[in-house]
């Protein structure tokens, strides 16, 4: 069988996550699992494409891709593959470890077009701070995976559970979907700003929630301005050389982005007189 993911993904370091990430991030790991076909992300030709390859079982995909530059495909591209692997009897994977659990604005990003996966995991914000990762199926898929099967070590200990459900209470209780959804729509109003402001310098920005970008002319602006950052108290991170990922707590509000936003523009500002 055959798991069709994205050229740029990333999944993750482990053995079989690594078989479908990027393979920049391969070096020095290999030999890889066999079995993966790698398509260009967002485009829908290629998927469509490597479906008609009888060997292929399912499609993993980020729903927005995290690592790779805070990439969001088109509106209807989860929709639209959801589509075909629904045709072919493709098993849909999301790999919501990096978007889940809020961090869009919706508990999950796929919630945003009205789908659901046939798979997906979850990880980073779902232990908040403790380590916690977890696969969730639908009920047909999961009936092929009875007790006793699979299993880790450290594997639903209590901790990690516990550390589990208090986060999803606190993500339920607290209002922070909906915190998550007008920070981010005014951080992103906010960074529009920003990019008109310099435009020499900034190329784009995007986000959708708390997830945000913004996409510098060039390298060298990108890692001058998040090193800037860094040392006046706002720590970014630089992604695919020119984007800087912005991940704020669910918890931000209107203060911080403006505190954000005073840095990234204080930066910008110290940048372009360089
Ligand atoms: C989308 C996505 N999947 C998985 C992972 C997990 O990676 P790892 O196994 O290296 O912790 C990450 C980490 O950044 C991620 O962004």
């Amino acid at each position: 069988y055959k798991i069709v993911h994205a050229r740029d993904s990333f999944h993750g370091r482990t053995l079989g996550a690594l078989s479908a990430t990027n393979k920049k991030y391969q070096a020095g790991f290999k030999p890889l699992l066999p079995g993966f076909k790698a398509v260009p992300y967002g485009k829908i030709e290629s998927i469509e494409k490597a479906l008609s390859d009888e060997k292929v079982c399912a499609v993993l995909l980020e729903p927005i891709q995290g690592e790779n530059g805070v990439k969001i495909p088109y509106e209807n591209y989860l929709r639209d593959v959801r589509r075909l692997t629904k045709k072919k009897g493709v098993l849909l994977v999301l790999d919501e470890i990096q978007v889940g659990m809020g961090r869009t604005g919706k508990l999950f990003a796929y919630e945003h077009y009205g789908i659901e996966p046939d798979i997906m995991t979850l990880a980073k914000a779902l232990g908040g701070g403790i380590p916690c990762g977890a696969f969730l199926a639908t009920n047909q898929v999961a009936r092929h995976f009875t007790p006793g099967v699979h299993g880790t070590t450290l594997g639903g200990n209590p901790i990690a559970m516990s550390a589990g459900l208090a986060v999803m209470k606190t993500i339920m209780e607290d209002g922070l979907l909906d915190r998550a959804a007008s920070s981010g729509t005014y951080f992103l109003e906010r960074l529009a700003g920003i990019k008109e402001a310099h435009h020499g310098l900034v190329k784009d920005v995007r986000g959708k929630g708390l997830i945000l970008g913004v996409e510098f002319k060039s390298p060298e602006i990108a890692k001058d301005v998040v090193t800037r950052a860094v040392g006046k108290g706002l720590l970014t991170i630089l992604t695919e050389q020119r984007v800087m990922r912005l991940l704020p707590p669910l918890i931000a509000g209107k203060k911080e982005i403006d505190h954000a936003i005073d840095i990234i523009g204080e930066t910008l500002d110290e940048a372009g007189n360089a």
